[in-house]
């Protein structure tokens, strides 16, 4: 198993591209991407609220307060814009501006407002995120991302927006990461068969308190059913729709979790299989879109039955896991190979208590980055993700992705050296690389 394929033993770059030097045109957004529930705290009327206090539940705790970055986004972003970035892509949270059908909360939409004028103060470009995973717990009820009436209604959602705040920023994604439950189920994570629901205690859970049966709930981060992708692409094309009749030049596009698949012999017919199902097919609904987000954290290796272990050499997180910092270059030269838009880093980066292994991470994934620039790939930005220590989905508070540290008890920030190096890196536009 250890000699399938290259080793990142001690990070030496197997892929021998270093002879390319980096290099980033002039105004390359440099950032960092956080997700509404992830950092907001207290968005009690969303569906993945509803997922984490059911019992029993998959969900490892609770979100809670979150970062309080509801509260504290003005400290966050003047913090972002200290280290040196330019650029700053968050969510916004649906339930919070639509707490029930047809009904926009003005108080929530002046909030966004408010920090959408922050990123301005601070020299931030923001990028916009309609859609991070969340969905009103109202919308799971009559049938979420299974259902047919969910492209309307998102876009309509999206008109609101786009006319309330749209003149406050020029790139919106509409939704983050469509293909990531294709992922997870290959993974063993989602269900592809909506009737697997059942045996999971979760939807069980959800089905009860939504009044529908488990087989019909349907959010959007782990349902990997065809009809779900069909709803997805449907709710994507309406949403681009609805923006641009709103304000024509905003730049729109989708955010994709496309990762960076190796086949271990006898693995390559699954592998090829995953590249079309979960990167490909996805890409090719991005034609026609002013960009599209590129989102990986590393490849995935796949033999005949799954996913295959990382070789012993392999330099891992604490967690085990494989660290690929090359992944980004692969998956940026297959988008632009696959659909001919500009393209957006929208979130990279590695899960390590070791902000040593983030650091190396950092440096050697925007030197890919600045590779496929040099060979003329048109790469607009590049978002690290994450701002800061966050909730991340059913594993809690545990997976530490942030440049700067979160107090769970005070929340108070600390910045990490990461951040410090992804900021020097953002302020010389990439020189330090070379
Ligand atoms: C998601 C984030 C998540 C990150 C790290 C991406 O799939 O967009 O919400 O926290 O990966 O797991």
């Amino acid at each position: 198993m250890t000699d399938f394929i290259a080793s990142n033993a001690g990070l030496t770059d197997p892929l021998g591209t270093g002879a390319i030097t980096p290099e980033f045109p002039e105004g390359f957004l440099w950032g960092t991407a956080t997700a509404s529930h992830q950092v907001e705290g207290g968005n009690v009327g969303n569906d993945v609220w509803l997922y984490e206090h059911v019992t029993p539940t998959m969900y490892k705790e609770s979100s809670g307060d979150a970062c309080d970055h509801w509260n504290r986004y003005r400290e966050d972003i003047e913090l972002l814009a200290s280290l040196g970035l330019n650029s700053y892509r968050f969510s916004l949270e649906w339930s919070r501006i639509e707490p029930a059908e047809g009904e926009f909360s003005a108080v929530a939409i002046e909030h966004y407002r408010d920090v959408l004028r922050a990123c301005h103060e601070h020299g931030l470009t923001p990028i916009v995120t309609y859609h991070h995973f969340t969905s009103p717990q109202w919308l799971i009820a009559r049938g979420g991302w299974e259902d047919e009436g969910t492209p309307e209604l998102f876009a309509r959602f999206a008109t609101k927006v786009t006319e309330e705040l749209g003149e406050l920023f020029d790139i919106a994604c509409t939704m983050n990461e469509p293909n990531l439950a294709i992922l997870l189920a290959e993974l063993g994570l989602a269900e592809t068969d909506p009737a697997d629901r059942v045996k999971n205690p979760t939807w069980v859970g959800a089905g009860e308190a939504l009044g529908i049966p488990a087989e019909k709930v349907a959010g959007f981060q782990l349902t990997a059913t065809e009809k779900s992708f069909e709803i997805k692409v449907a709710a994507h094309k309406d949403a681009v729709a609805a923006i641009k009749a709103v304000k024509p030049s905003m730049k729109v596009g989708w955010t994709l979790a496309n990762s960076d698949f190796h086949a271990a012999p006898g693995g390559e017919g699954r592998t090829a299989a995953m590249v079309e199902k979960n990167n490909l097919r996805y890409l090719r609904v991005a034609e026609g879109d002013d960009f599209v987000g590129i989102q990986v954290y590393n490849r995935t290796v796949l033999g005949a039955d799954g996913p295959v272990k990382p070789a012993e050499d392999a330099t891992v997180n604490p967690q085990g896991e494989e660290i690929w910092p090359w992944a980004v270059g692969a998956v940026v030269r297959q988008a632009w190979d696959t659909v001919k838009v500009p393209i957006i880093v929208t979130e990279n980066g590695l899960n390590t208590e070791d902000d040593s292994q983030r650091v190396e991470f950092l440096r050697r994934a925007t030197t890919e980055v600045g590779r496929c620039v040099a060979d003329g790939i048109p790469v607009q930005g590049y978002m690290c993700w994450s701002a800061m220590d966050n909730f991340e989905w059913i594993f809690g508070y545990g997976p530490k992705f942030g440049i700067i540290a979160v107090d769970r008890e005070t929340q108070e920030r600390t910045p990490k050296e990461s951040a410090h190096v992804l900021g020097e890196i953002a302020r010389t536009n990439g020189a330090v690389l070379r």
